[in-house]
């Protein structure tokens, strides 16, 4: 064998003559065998190394991700639907979550005690009623998505869904209704000193970075399930 090797070279120009080593061989038909499981390591090794660098915060890759880890749209969070069997209605047009009627109707009540006229706007509206609100309405105005959720959130993601959300006015002053101005009444000044007292927050206060400021929007947190609801809005805000 290694004779005949050596006589089918004679003729073969000593420059170009092929000397097949065999140990090379044999280690490149392993390479050969193991190629798909090298292929498979490297491609992890790969996998594993992009997946460093996203996460490192030098890098900042992920920052977007990170931003919306709690699925805020356009600065407002996702809320479910009440069920409807939660739901009370406290006066002509205005539902609320069980949970919140004794403690806001107390709380006008006390209200009126000390010459304070609460009168409430909106209580429960549904996710088309916020739909109609988002897309219908607020079209007429030509603004951007973005501009209407400085006002309105869009369908799935207002508080009012929840039916723990209750916008106030000053019954003397009807003119501050959904207004900024509301802020200068004297229904507002008492509800920034006594609104606590019956678990209500404002909601949309004036370091909102995407909403506007909404002095006449308050949200009930004194129950476990109302707690749970707003949970991720106090945790991030
Ligand atoms: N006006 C508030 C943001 C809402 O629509 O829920
Ligand atoms: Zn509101």
């Amino acid at each position: 064998m290694e004779q005949n090797k050596e006589l089918n070279q004679i003729d073969i120009p000593l420059a170009k003559r092929i000397y097949i080593n065999n140990s090379n061989s044999i280690l490149f038909k392993k390479l050969l065998i193991f190629s798909p499981f090298l292929l498979l390591l490297f491609s992890y090794a790969a996998l594993r190394l992009i997946k460093n660098i996203e996460q490192t915060p030098f890098m900042n890759l992920n920052f977007q991700a990170e931003k919306n880890q709690d699925n805020r749209i356009l600065g407002h969070l996702p809320y479910a639907e009440i069920p409807k069997e939660k739901l009370v209605l406290i006066e002509p047009n205005i539902e609320v979550h069980i949970d919140m009627r004794d403690s806001l109707l107390n709380m006008k009540k006390e209200a009126r005690k000390d010459g304070i006229y609460l009168v409430f706007l909106s209580g429960y509206r549904s996710i088309n009623l916020q739909k109609e609100i988002f897309y219908s309405l607020k079209s007429f105005r030509n603004q951007e998505a973005a501009e209407r959720a400085r006002v309105s959130a869009p369908p799935g993601y207002s508080e009012h869904s929840t039916g723990f959300a209750i916008d106030i006015g000053d019954a003397t002053q009807r003119e501050t209704d959904f207004e900024t101005e509301f802020e200068n009444t004297d229904a507002f000044k008492w509800l920034i000193k006594n609104a606590a007292k019956f678990h209500f927050k404002l909601s949309f206060t004036k370091d909102n970075k995407y909403i506007d400021y909404e002095p006449w929007h308050w949200r009930y947190e004194g129950s476990i399930e109302a707690l749970k609801v707003f949970e991720s809005s106090n945790r991030k805000s």
